[in-house]
């Protein structure tokens, strides 16, 4: 429990608990010590900056995190990420507290389906099922059939009989992407990621000119213009594994730069360079992600707050679609 009074009013006017750390404290030690004290996990995604990776107890993509979140015995989910991945682990965790650095922290991708306009989208086309990509809101989840993430999303659109119209929705791009992969037709909701929508085809080209012998790697949140020159399109994890075991020695990296850490880290002889974006700020960071910071990590497993809370009517049927998505992940063997 906490042991002061936080003011809810602050942190509905902040987000995020706006106390001083003291500047002596080791904040590591101290994590672990909350750890161990509280029952608590903490979950964190690759894009999160490298001191919460290294005192996180599992880092992973977005499905790696959902099968993560349902399986844990632990009382406190501390989730290191953004909010629509701290919320399905609450869809998942009804029972448990899921707490986040940073209430803010959430998703331009998951901000480009706004409910209303998702359900009036649905309503014209009531013959099509739903495959949502992770990144939306609750809502939205609630009113999809099946959830996916840019690892398992082929083979739950595989798992749907081939006569059976699809909506897509929200990302534009992974969308594209599937529909060459897969050879479906599916109708997509025009959404987007501002980070994976930044990087510049010419300035990448020109990097392959400078390093020929570095293979090009991107998440599917990425345009056409730089997927077409991809070596390897993948999820976060899927881009860690392939980056550490394929024989290349040098890698340009389309996707946030968060993933680099891991890279050099799993692989510290190898070189990683983060694809460019289309001008000269650091939009490659994801502004989102990038709100969480190990002091506020570390004042949310101490007072427990911010914490995530969900409409029961909504999580129920927000959890169907999920439990959907996991199940045909397992029965394909991947995680869980
Ligand atoms: P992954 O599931 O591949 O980690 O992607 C999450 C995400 O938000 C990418 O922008
Ligand atoms: Fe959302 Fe893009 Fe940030 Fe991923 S990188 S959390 S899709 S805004």
């Amino acid at each position: 429990m906490a042991d002061i009074n936080t003011s809810e009013a602050q942190i509905s006017l902040k987000g995020f608990l706006d106390i001083d750390v003291d500047a002596s404290l080791d904040l590591f030690s101290e994590i672990e010590l909350l750890k161990k004290e509280k029952n608590a996990v903490v979950l964190a995604h690759y894009y999160q900056e490298p001191d919460i990776q290294d005192v996180a107890d599992y880092i992973g993509d977005s499905l790696g995190l959902a099968q993560q979140a349902e399986k844990t015995s632990a009382d406190i989910i501390v989730f290191a990420g953004v909010h629509f991945m701290a919320e399905t682990a609450k869809i998942l965790n009804p029972n448990k507290k899921v707490v986040l650095p940073d209430l803010r922290a959430g998703c331009s991708l998951a901000d480009s389906a706004p409910a209303d306009e998702f359900a009036a989208f649905k309503k014209l086309h009531p013959d099509h099922i739903v495959i949502s990509y992770i990144n939306c809101s609750a809502d939205v989840k609630a009113m999809s059939d099946i959830i996916c993430t840019s690892s398992n999303a082929d083979k739950i659109i595989d798992s749907v009989p081939k006569n059976q119209p699809i909506i897509f929705a929200p990302d534009k791009n992974l969308g594209a992407y599937l529909i060459k992969k897969t050879g479906r037709q599916m109708l997509l909701w025009n959404g987007a990621c501002m980070v994976h929508e930044i990087f510049s085809q010419q300035r990448i080209l020109k990097l392959k000119t400078q390093h020929p012998e570095a293979k090009l790697i991107a998440h599917p949140e990425c345009e056409e213009a730089v997927l077409q020159y991809a070596d390897y399109i993948g999820s976060t994890t899927q881009l860690l594994k392939f980056a550490t075991t394929d024989n290349a020695n040098e890698f340009i990296v389309a996707t946030e730069t968060g993933i680099l850490h891991q890279m050099q880290k799993d692989a510290p002889q190898k070189t990683f360079i983060p694809a460019p974006p289309d001008n000269m700020c650091a939009c490659n960071d994801c502004p989102h992600m990038k709100l969480n910071t190990l002091e506020k990590l570390y004042l949310c497993m101490k007072y427990e707050e911010p914490e995530i809370l969900i409409d029961e009517a909504i999580r129920l049927r927000a959890l169907k679609p999920i439990q959907q998505m996991l199940k045909i992940s397992k029965a394909v063997g991947l995680g869980g």
